[in-house]
């Protein structure tokens, strides 16, 4: 289905349970006259396109929310239609659970396939990455001095799941250390390829890691992965969303994301992808009836669900493509370049994250030099209400900045200017 067609059939679907969901004709904070210019600005590309995607966001009061890695919000329209979801279900429980909505639900499955270029019989719609991960580490019956490769910037839900699920097998984690500054992506392909050994059957890794927003090379470590007849596992969680993803191009067997974060969906949302000749390696974390079933469907069911938030997700696509999923992948890389133009060469400030655009989008991490990032962190809350995360592993001491969609230029000059008062 093409991007236009499917927009119609989520309209479709969704006039009337939540009014229209076309950006233009949207609650907007503040001044509503942006909003009908909205066509026209779409043609442009300009810094008044962009306050006008800032508008779909409402934050807190004097809120500067620089700290979407952590998670994202959802704009009016998402939210607006995962509240009628949610009274829908409520006004009639038992037909929208098991009947209503199990059309709408796979329309969603669709619509996530299509924005990541791949078949909707490789996508399970589950709550986050962490499960997804868990899902994928459960899965294998490794036996003892089987290796698996996970680096040292790999998040906690990419490996606990395999320490709880796997160690007491006997099977060996192997962790090589990353660089924070590589030169380039083969330097870190070099890393994984020295890391491979005979034994080793899984490399799970992230797409961006947490720590400095470092852009890992998938598809490479892949290439080389598979060529051993090893398998790839990846933490979309950074990723999905920031910048556009061809799965297939990326060529890793298994990828789990939250749509909660650079996806704006409601809370507690994921999406997993496992390549269709990779999927009967997969057992469900859960099991209910279907659980042998033979579609990637049988990774998905829990029985009851939370469909609302499910269908929650598909506003969220409908929202996203409204915005553009080009247009969304070059802004990210554009604040990238406006922020670092800003920090770079000041002696107060290093940054901590790669410049290569290979290597890095829309988080960033920058440390006040002579300052710990706790107290920084805390000043930037309680002076400047702004919110963004401390980086203290890997002697980062480092400020981790996110550059989503709601983020204008303007917000970046204030960022500066203030993080240049407390420096
Ligand atoms: C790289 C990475 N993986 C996994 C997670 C866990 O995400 P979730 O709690 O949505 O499962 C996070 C959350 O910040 C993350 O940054």
């Amino acid at each position: 289905m093409k991007n236009t067609d499917r927009r119609k059939f989520i309209k479709s679907f969704t006039t009337g349970i939540a009014g229209s969901l076309v950006l233009p004709n949207l609650v907007v904070a503040n001044d509503t006259s942006i909003s009908k210019k909205w066509p026209r600005l779409k043609e442009e590309d300009t810094e008044a396109f962009w306050e006008a995607v800032k508008e779909q966001f409402v934050f807190a009061p004097r809120l500067r929310y620089f700290n979407n890695a952590s998670l994202g919000p959802s704009p009016v329209s998402v939210q607006k239609a995962a509240e009628e979801f949610r009274k829908t279900l409520d006004g009639f429980p038992s037909k929208y659970m098991w009947g209503g909505w199990q059309q709408k639900k796979e329309t969603v499955r669709e619509n996530v396939a299509e924005l990541f270029s791949v078949s909707k019989e490789e996508i399970a719609l589950i709550h986050n990455t962490t499960e997804g991960i868990n899902l994928i580490a459960r899965s294998f019956d490794l036996k003892p001095g089987d290796e698996v490769i996970l680096a040292d910037h790999e998040h906690p839900s990419g490996t606990i799941p395999w320490e709880v699920w796997q160690e007491s097998r006997g099977i060996k984690l192997v962790r090589p250390e990353l660089p924070i500054l590589p030169k380039n992506k083969e330097e870190i392909v070099e890393i994984y390829k020295k890391a491979i050994t005979p034994k080793t059957k899984i490399i799970s890794m992230c797409h961006i890691v947490n720590t400095n927003g470092m852009i890992l090379p998938v598809k490479e470590v892949s290439k080389i992965a598979h060529e051993k007849g090893i398998l790839v596992a990846v933490d979309g969680a950074q990723s999905a969303g920031m910048f556009k993803i061809d799965l297939h191009d990326l060529e890793c067997d298994f990828y789990a994301a939250s749509s909660h974060k650079w996806l704006f969906s409601p809370k507690g949302v994921g999406i997993f992808y496992a390549k269709k000749e990779s999927q009967h390696h997969l057992k469900p974390l859960m099991v209910a009836r279907g659980h042998t079933d033979s579609s990637i469907r049988r990774l998905e069911n829990y029985n009851t669900r939370n469909l609302s938030e499910i269908l929650g997700l598909g506003a969220a696509i409908e929202f996203y493509d409204e915005v553009g999923q080009q247009k969304i992948h070059q802004r990210s890389y554009e604040l990238k370049s406006y922020f670092r133009s800003k920090i770079e060469g000041n002696p107060k400030f290093k940054l901590k994250t790669p410049p290569n655009d290979e290597l890095s989008s829309a988080i960033q991490v920058v440390e006040v030099l002579g300052k710990n990032v706790s107290d920084v962190k805390k000043q930037l809350a309680d002076e400047f209400n702004i919110d963004c995360r401390p980086m203290t592993g890997f002697n980062l001491n480092a400020l981790r900045f996110s550059f989503a969609i709601y983020i204008t230029k303007k917000d970046i000059d204030e960022l500066v200017t203030i993080l240049e008062k407390i420096a």
